[in-house]
């Protein structure tokens, strides 16, 4: 990996490297920076990376996920139809829901896998639902076997938003292969990166014509006449972005297995703190991808959120929330009318959860800092606790005298 000329714990970085220069001359000297030959390239190696039957670039992650799920009313969904998505997510997930004209219900998570609880999607289940659209949240895949089930019996579509998960698998399969299509993006934090920009995958070769129209206004794919078959909007890639997604796309391996080695020393240096935090846990059945490093304070850890929070930031740490509920902690959902406590998990992890990245720039320095800064707060949090718990108890004893 080159050196880095990035400065201190960033939560993400990107340096533009000879291959993507080489790219962008190139457009640039066709004078043509309108979707071409780079994002041909990009698609491909793409599809190819992970071996998707179809890859659709789009302009964002979030134009990507609308345009997933635009395509829902070729397959006899309805405006104002439901799609289930998790309480907690980036906004664009359910932001994604209310563009493509459908309303948004949403499911509470598990704490510790920050993923959709599979065991709570039934019962939101109504005759006007017609897709789940799941997120891998922090790169770890949601447990798909029930919610496939779940799709199967309820006669739903899955929907992935893969969009913090580039190369994740669970039970052998690429996220973004697992249920009708998937959602990446490749905004400046994540594993690969065009600036910004997004893809949607799948392996149903009718459902990427209805995508590949959804991107282009509803034009009939691969068209440009003014012939408008279907909802649609813009959402296509440029050769720039692509320029730079493609050297991301050919330095996939290399930069997921830096990042994956950043995570698990991460994760190994903080095993002494798993009674005070949930952190990421892999099970044998799944690969996380190393998106971020996630941390949710655990219940009576005696560690004020804020306090953490600040203190991270003050040690020059980026440091970031882990989204909160959507519905119920944000003001964005509020005209549907959901009412704090509804999604006890999710507005926990809101009220306990902050996530700092794991990127391959980070050098080893930088994550010993995060971890020497973290443990020592942890320890003066807990000096400060067992100081008054020395002063409650002798009280408590001095009262009885
Ligand atoms: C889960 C999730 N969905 C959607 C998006 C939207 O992607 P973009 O910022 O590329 O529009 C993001 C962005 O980080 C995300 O984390």
């Amino acid at each position: 990996m080159k050196k880095s000329v990035r400065a201190g714990y960033t939560f993400g970085h990107i340096e533009i490297g000879p291959r993507a220069r080489k790219l962008l001359k190139a457009s640039l000297a066709r004078n043509w920076v309108s979707g071409g030959p780079n994002v041909k390239l990009f698609e491909q190696k793409f599809r190819k990376t992970f071996g998707f039957a179809e890859a659709v670039s789009v302009a964002s992650g979030t134009s990507a996920c609308i345009t997933q799920v635009a395509a829902l009313h070729e397959y006899g969904a309805d405006w104002g139809d439901e799609v289930i998505v998790p309480a907690l997510s980036f906004v664009a997930t359910a932001n994604s829901v209310l563009a493509a004209g459908f309303r948004p219900v949403f499911v509470d998570i598990q704490r510790d896998t920050l993923n959709i609880d599979p065991e709570k999607i039934e019962k939101t289940i109504t005759k006007r639902t017609r897709a789940i659209q799941v997120v891998h949240t922090m790169g770890k895949p949601c447990d798909m076997d029930p919610i496939l089930d779940i799709a199967k019996r309820r006669k739903l579509i899955v929907l992935e938003d893969a969009c913090e998960a580039h190369g994740g698998r669970y039970k052998g399969k690429y996220v973004g292969g697992i249920g009708r299509s998937g959602a990446f993006s490749f905004y400046a934090a994540h594993i690969i990166c065009s600036g910004e920009g997004g893809m949607v995958t799948t392996n149903d070769p009718e459902f990427a014509k209805i995508l590949r129209s959804v991107r282009s206004h509803g034009r009939p794919d691969g068209t440009i006449f003014f012939q408008f078959d279907r909802f649609g909007i813009n959402a296509k890639m440029n050769d720039l972005e692509a320029a730079v997604g493609v050297e991301g796309i050919e330095n996939f391996q290399r930069i997921f297995a830096k990042r994956k080695e950043n995570l698990q020393y991460l994760l190994a240096g903080v095993r002494d703190l798993s009674d005070r935090f949930y952190f990421l846990n892999e099970e044998p059945y799944e690969v996380i991808s190393p998106h971020a490093f996630p941390l949710v304070i655990r219940e009576k850890a005696g560690i004020d959120y804020w306090k953490l929070y600040r203190h991270l930031e003050e040690k020059g740490m980026q440091v970031k929330t882990l989204f909160a509920s959507l519905p119920t902690q944000h003001k964005c959902f509020r005209f549907l009318g959901y009412r704090e406590g509804a999604f006890p998990e999710a507005e926990y992890v809101g009220k306990n959860g902050l996530h700092v990245g794991c990127h391959q720039y980070l050098r080893r320095t930088d994550l010993d800092y995060f971890l020497e800064v973290l443990h020592d707060y942890a320890r003066q949090t807990q000096a400060i606790a067992a100081g008054a718990r020395v002063k409650r108890h002798a009280a408590q004893a001095k009262a009885k005298r």
